[in-house]
């Protein structure tokens, strides 16, 4: 969201445009310290975060991607107030976070909420799907919250009736659909998302992707989105910042990073990336290099070495043809009954 202010001196006003920042993250360093493996030695100390500075507008959709262990979700729980910065400074909806005790974070979580890569590690076995939704309602004092979380299965495209049911009953995209629907539940203005289809089957990566993209639209969302993976954040995110090292590299609109990378690292990460289809196919950047290799040896015999920075093929999301949510399902299990919904991707062909 963006607005008007007056500045300016008093002889001649001028006019600025203001973002109103969700969140400001300065200079954030965060160390760890290993344990000690030497009686005379302290243990060795892990840079995680050396120096994060970011900044996220309202209604913004900003991606986070770097290779594993660069600090991502390490970044993810500082913003989220589960984890203190060593140094620096956080500020969420313009309060400072960074040094606020757990019990006055609560403003925090009905703010900013959650979604974590494993959604049956996230969800509770022994809940019903109606109290764990529920759950965030009741931290915040509410009671009778059943109407609430029928309305919350049916936007992230569950039954009713599902609300009755244990999580193992599900399929892991189901699953990965009630952590969504658990998040959303207090009405948060910012939803933070920790590689949310990382660990799906690879049928319904597009669905629970198009699923965040419709719902982020909907209700005016601001999203922070993690992911090993360029290409799954250049289908959500308008802005993305590359991390190296515990370090944001660089930092911009995400179609110019994608197509114009300036750090080599970026450069190295976006040549790398797999097309969103390949990606959401589970292809590896491995496999991917391989076969570039491949056709570039056979292209150069024909035109020429083909630049490996070049836009990749607008690769568009399969909505209509995915397959359904069969990610192994228990017996118990009803077939997701939601075909991928939401906008058509931006990149679609
Ligand atoms: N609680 C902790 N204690 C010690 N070291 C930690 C702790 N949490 C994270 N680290 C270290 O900090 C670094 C960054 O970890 P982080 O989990 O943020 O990486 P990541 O980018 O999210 O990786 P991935 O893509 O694999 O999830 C890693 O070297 C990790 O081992
Ligand atoms: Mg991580």
């Amino acid at each position: 969201m963006v607005r008007g202010l007056r500045t300016g001196s008093p002889a001649g006003i001028q006019w600025c445009t203001v973002v109103e920042l969700a969140i400001a993250v300065r200079d954030v360093v965060r160390d760890y310290r290993r344990p000690r493996t030497s009686l005379t030695r302290p243990g060795p100390v892990v840079h995680a975060l050396r120096g994060v500075s970011l900044d996220v507008a309202r209604g913004q959709r900003f991606g986070i991607v770097g290779e594993s262990g660069c600090g991502k979700s390490t970044l993810l729980r500082i913003i989220a107030g589960l984890d203190q910065p060593t140094s620096g400074s956080v500020q969420v909806g313009g309060v400072e976070i960074s040094r606020l005790p757990e019990r006055r974070l609560g403003f925090l979580r009905a703010q900013l909420q959650l979604v974590f890569q494993d959604p049956m590690g996230s969800l509770d076995p022994r809940m019903r799907v109606r109290d764990i939704i529920a759950e965030p309602l009741v931290a915040q004092g509410h009671r009778n919250n059943l109407a609430r979380v029928h309305e919350l299965l049916e936007a992230v495209g569950l039954q009713p009736e599902s609300a009755d049911r244990f999580p193992h009953q599900f399929s892991g995209g189901q699953r990965q659909r009630i952590s969504i629907a658990r998040a959303l539940a207090p009405d948060p203005r910012i939803l933070v998302a920790d590689e949310p289809v990382s660990a799906l089957d690879v049928s319904v990566r597009a669905q629970v992707l198009n699923l965040l993209d419709e719902l982020v639209h909907r209700l005016s969302l601001t999203l922070v989105f993690v992911s090993h993976d360029l290409s799954v954040v250049r289908h959500v995110c308008d802005t993305v910042a590359v991390m190296n090292r515990g370090e944001i590299v660089e930092m911009g609109p995400t179609d110019q990073v994608y197509d114009r990378p300036v750090h080599p690292y970026a450069r190295q990460l976006v040549a790398a990336a797999p097309r969103l289809q390949a990606a959401l196919a589970g292809r590896t950047a491995a496999v991917l290099a391989a076969e570039t290799l491949a056709a570039r040896t056979v292209s150069s015999d024909l035109v020429g070495s083909p630049n490996p920075l070049a836009r990749p093929e607008a690769p568009g999301l399969a909505t209509t043809t995915a397959p359904r949510d069969s990610s192994t399902p228990t017996p118990a299990s009803t077939p997701d009954p939601t075909p991928a919904s939401g906008p058509a991707p931006k990149d679609a062909p």
